[in-house]
């Protein structure tokens, strides 16, 4: 079921609605009297952003006062992304609604807890682009009407550029007449002093990591949106850097860094509005970097609100581009080109997942750091020797009690007698990963994967290498983390 215009609504009453006289989202998209032409979404340090940012203080302020069961309200959106975990959504359908059934309780069980990319198993992470674009844009409308300024665009932060990781300093001005409405006390540590998120504790210091940058552009070098086992995709890779870091580096446990409180920060939106940049940028790259075409993916259709409180019902394939949608950004982002990760086979109508290997390991998490010993596949070094294969670092199926509140360095050295040759390989955050007790009802579980071919080809394969995962910090103590399977493979 798709919106009605106020028009149809209005001219077909409630029988038009039980009828379904329903217009498609293009239908709706084109409503040219209310959205014309192409706006940009400008960089929230920009003078243009900052513009912006007064209009968005003022519509989240507005949505903030509209009664909390109204779609267009601040917690109804919030809760579309998850429910405050305090409560849950029956509960809170149940407080806000009572018994009687309204449209606007309907929506709120078609909407709250959708989120895709998080709390969901691998098949359902290829949506974590597309369903963040929707709920991006439906909510920058919700702004339009409610800062009544239908010229508005959300700003993006531009974090993954050294020097602008602090966040914008609009949203760290408590009790401010005009930005007060963005500001949130629960930010982690330094966040609200306006310090780098790369200055602050958690970020893992160089050696830790290589000179890898858990806030950098790595991700737009892989060149496969989808996963492609051993090697998770572009997609899946953006969803744990820079997105899942950011949120870890932002907020704790009751804000930014964990999925059910995020989007009551008003930082979540300039955070998916570049994370939705890093994606159109990657398209814009080209070279090959090709969103999936196959219907599975295309024809998938989430529920929104729009502008009016009315429901729309969006299809995958009406977001695959920006331009189509009525936006673009000030500024698009480049492929650092380090190291472009080509996979020996295109995408496949189905996402690849992991197989689990014999060799699989599981580790637990505790307050320091943690290794296991695991084999590499037999044939590892003629494969690296002959350069036709990658060897990868698999961790896959992350469990947690709660948010352990920090990032992990992973390591890996040659054997168990000696730590020399211990060398970083990637960095890890738990953002995403589903609570322990959630059944994936047969669904493999989700994985990430770090290239670790050239580390492994200076090492004896003869000999397990030891795998070691440290937080950046003191984790939760109640978080008790899990890497289900830890395992190398090479294609
Ligand atoms: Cu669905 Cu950044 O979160």
């Amino acid at each position: 079921m798709s919106r009605f215009t106020r028009r149809t609504a209005i001219g077909l009453g409630v029988a038009g609605i039980a009828t379904g006289t329903l217009k498609s989202f293009p239908e709706w998209m084109a409503r040219a009297d209310d959205y014309p032409g192409t706006r940009i979404r400008y960089d929230a340090a920009s003078p243009e952003g900052k513009e912006q940012l007064k209009i968005y203080a003022r519509g989240v302020a507005n949505m903030k006062a509209t009664a909390e069961g109204n779609p267009m309200s601040w917690m109804f959106q919030w809760y579309t992304h998850w429910v405050n975990p305090n409560t849950n959504k029956e509960q809170e359908i149940d407080r806000i609604y009572g018994a009687a059934s309204s449209a606007d309780k309907m929506l709120a069980l078609a909407m709250w807890d959708t989120c895709r990319g998080h709390i969901t198993w691998a098949g359902q992470r290829d949506w974590f682009t597309p369903w963040h674009r929707m709920y991006v844009l439906f909510f920058e409308q919700i702004i339009r009407a409610a800062a009544r300024e239908p010229e508005f665009t959300l700003p993006y932060w531009d974090y993954t550029t050294p020097g602008k990781r602090a966040i914008p300093e609009e949203l760290r001005m408590e009790d401010d007449p005009v930005f007060g409405s963005l500001f949130v006390g629960k930010r982690n540590p330094g966040v609200n002093d306006g310090v780098q998120l790369d200055q602050t504790p958690l970020y893992p210091q160089l050696e830790q990591s290589i000179g890898q940058d858990p806030l950098g552009l790595d991700c737009l070098d892989i060149m496969h949106f989808r996963d492609q086992a051993p090697a998770s995709g572009f997609n899946a890779n953006l969803d744990m850097a820079p997105h899942g870091m950011v949120h870890v580096l932002v907020g704790n446990g009751q804000n930014m860094g964990s999925v059910p409180w995020a989007a009551s920060d008003p930082v979540f939106w300039l955070h998916h509005a570049n994370v939705d940049r890093i994606w159109a940028s990657w398209n814009a790259a080209g070279g090959g970097r090709e969103n999936p075409s196959d219907d599975t993916w295309n024809d998938m259709m989430f529920t929104f609100s729009d502008d009016r409180g009315q429901q729309v019902l969006a299809k995958t394939s009406d977001f695959v581009a920006t331009e189509p949608l009525g936006y673009e950004y000030q500024e698009l982002l480049t492929p650092p080109g380090v190291a472009p990760v080509v996979v020996a086979q295109a995408d496949t109508t189905e996402s690849v997942s992991a197989a689990p290997s014999p060799a699989s390991q599981r580790l637990e998490l505790g307050q320091g750091e943690a290794s296991v010993a695991v084999e590499l596949p037999a044939g590892t070094e003629e494969t690296i020797a002959a350069g036709s294969q990658r060897t990868y670092l698999v961790l896959a199926d992350l469990r947690i009690d709660a948010q352990p509140g920090v990032l992990y360095s992973v390591f890996l050295q040659p054997s168990a007698d000696t730590t020399e040759g211990r060398k970083a390989v990637g960095v890890l955050n738990f953002f995403n990963a589903p609570p322990k007790d959630l059944e994936l009802e047969g669904a493999t579980p989700a994985f990430y994967s770090i290239d670790v071919t050239d580390t492994v080809a200076g090492f004896d394969t003869t000999q397990a290498p030891i795998v070691t995962i440290a937080p950046t910090g003191t984790p939760a103590a109640d978080a008790a983390p899990v890497v289900g399977e830890v395992y190398f493979a090479t294609r």
